[in-house]
C-alpha cells in the first residue's frame, strides 16, 4: 500500500482593488497595448495599505477549510510559499496558524520566489506520504506591490498580490498512476543565475528593495527549463502529454505559458489562464489559478493536472497529481 497525499479543497482570495493597465498609462510611458502584446495581463490586484500577505493568505486559507468543512485544527501542518512575508520572522505561516486559531500542529515557510508554490507542495508531499502529517494545508501568498520600483515600467506592469490555499490530505493508494494525489514532483535550481532576477535588499543590506529582473534573460531560461522540469515529473508518473486534462501553469506572462505548453504537447485549451486577471502573483499564481479552475468547474476530481512554476534563483519545478 502506498500514502499518498490528495487534494481534499481549495480556495482563493484576491484584494478588493483592481488597478487596469490604463492606471500605468497616467504616470509611465506605457499603453494597455503594449502590455496585452508583451505579457497578456489585462489587470491585478493590488493589496490596501493596512493588507498584509498573512491577511491575504489567511482569507484563502479560510475558504480552503470551509470548502473541506473542516476547522483549523483539524490540520497537522500549514506550509506559507512567500517571499513577501509582513516581517522578517516570525513567518507568515505561524500568524497564519494563529490568525486561523490553530493552536496544534506545526507551520513554516517556503522561499522559493514565484517556484515556491510547487516546492512547498513538494515539501508537503514528502511529510505526508513519511507519515509525519496527515493533513497540511500549503498556501501561496504574495503582495508583490510592495517590492515594485513604480518608475521601472519593464517591471512593475507585470506583477499583482493575491493568495491561494490548498489542503492536502494522507489517502491510502495502489502505488499506480491512477491512484489520486501527488504522482510525482521535479525541482531545481541553478544560482548562477542568480543576477537575472533578484530583489535588490534585503535585512543584511538593510533595506526593502526592488524587484529588478533582465526580461529577455528570463524568458529565453523560462520555456526551455518549465517544459524539460514537466517532461521529467511526467515520465517519473509514466503520464503522457495526451493523458494530462490540465497544465496550470505559473502565470507570469502569456508567451511562456502558450511557449511551455505548446514544447509540452499539450493543446491550449487544456491550459488554464489566469494572468490576464492576476498579473503574476509569483508563488500564489499557481493556487490562485487551480481555485479558479475548480470553481469555473474546469478541473474535476480524477483529472490530471500538471504544474510547471519558474522563478527567481533561478529555481523551478513542475508536480504531477491527480485531483
Ligand atoms: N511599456 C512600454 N514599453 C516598454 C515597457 C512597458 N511597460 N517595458 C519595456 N518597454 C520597452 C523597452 O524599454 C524596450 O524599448 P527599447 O527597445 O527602446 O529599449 C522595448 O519595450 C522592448 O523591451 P523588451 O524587454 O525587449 O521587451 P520584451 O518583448 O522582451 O518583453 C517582457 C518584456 C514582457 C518583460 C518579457 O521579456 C518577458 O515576459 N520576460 C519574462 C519575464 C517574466 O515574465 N518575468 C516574470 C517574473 S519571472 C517569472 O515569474 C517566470
Amino acid at each position: 500500500m502506498t500514502i499518498r497525499a490528495v487534494v481534499r479543497s481549495i480556495g482563493h482570495y484576491l484584494p478588493e482593488r483592481v488597478v487596469p493597465n490604463s492606471e500605468f498609462e497616467e504616470t509611465l510611458d506605457t499603453s494597455h497595448e503594449w502590455i496585452v502584446s508583451r505579457s497578456g495581463i489585462h489587470q491585478r490586484h493590488f493589496a490596501a495599505k493596512n493588507e498584509t500577505t498573512s491577511d491575504l493568505a489567511i482569507h484563502a486559507a479560510n475558504r480552503a477549510l470551509a470548502a473541506a468543512g473542516m476547522v483549523a485544527d483539524d490540520l497537522d501542518a500549514i506550509i506559507v510559499a512567500t517571499s513577501t512575508a509582513d516581517l522578517t520572522f516570525p513567518s507568515a505561516a505561524t500568524m497564519v496558524q494563529n490568525g486561523l486559531g490553530m493552536t496544534r500542529g506545526f507551520a513554516y515557510d517556503v522561499q522559493a520566489v514565484c517556484a515556491g508554490f510547487v516546492f512547498a507542495l513538494s515539501t508537503a508531499n514528502a511529510q505526508i506520504v513519511s507519515g509525519q502529517a496527515k493533513r497540511v494545508m500549503v498556501i501561496g501568498a504574495e503582495t508583490f506591490s510592495r517590492i515594485m520600483d513604480w518608475q521601472d515600467r519593464t517591471t512593475c506592469v507585470l506583477f499583482g498580490d493575491g493568495a491561494g490555499a490548498l489542503i492536502l490530505e494522507a489517502q491510502d493508494g495502489t502505488g499506480d498512476k491512477s491512484d489520486r494525489g501527488i504522482l510525482s514532483v521535479d525541482l531545481n535550481s541553478d544560482g548562477r543565475h542568480r543576477d537575472i532576477l533578484y530583489v535588490d535588499g534585503g535585512v543584511s543590506t538593510q533595506t526593502t528593495g526592488y524587484l529588478r529582473m533582465q526580461g529577455k534573460e528570463v524568458f529565453r531560461h523560462a520555456v526551455e527549463k518549465l517544459a524539460a522540469t514537466a517532461q521529467t515529473a511526467m515520465d517519473h508518473a509514466k503520464i503522457t502529454s495526451d493523458e494530462v486534462d490540465w497544465v496550470v501553469p505559473h502565470q507570469a506572462n502569456i508567451r511562456i505559458i502558450q511557449g511551455t505548453a505548446k514544447k509540452m504537447g499539450v493543446p491550449d485549451e487544456r491550459v488554464v489562464k489566469t494572468v490576464q486577471n492576476h498579473g503574476n502573483t509569483s508563488a500564489a499564481s499557481i493556487p490562485l489559478a487551480l481555485s479558479v479552475a475548480v470553481s469555473e468547474g474546469k478541473i474535476q476530481p480524477g483529472h490530471v493536472v500538471v504544474t510547471e512554476a519558474i522563478g527567481g534563483g533561478l529555481a523551478w519545478g513542475a508536480v504531477v497529481l491527480r485531483w
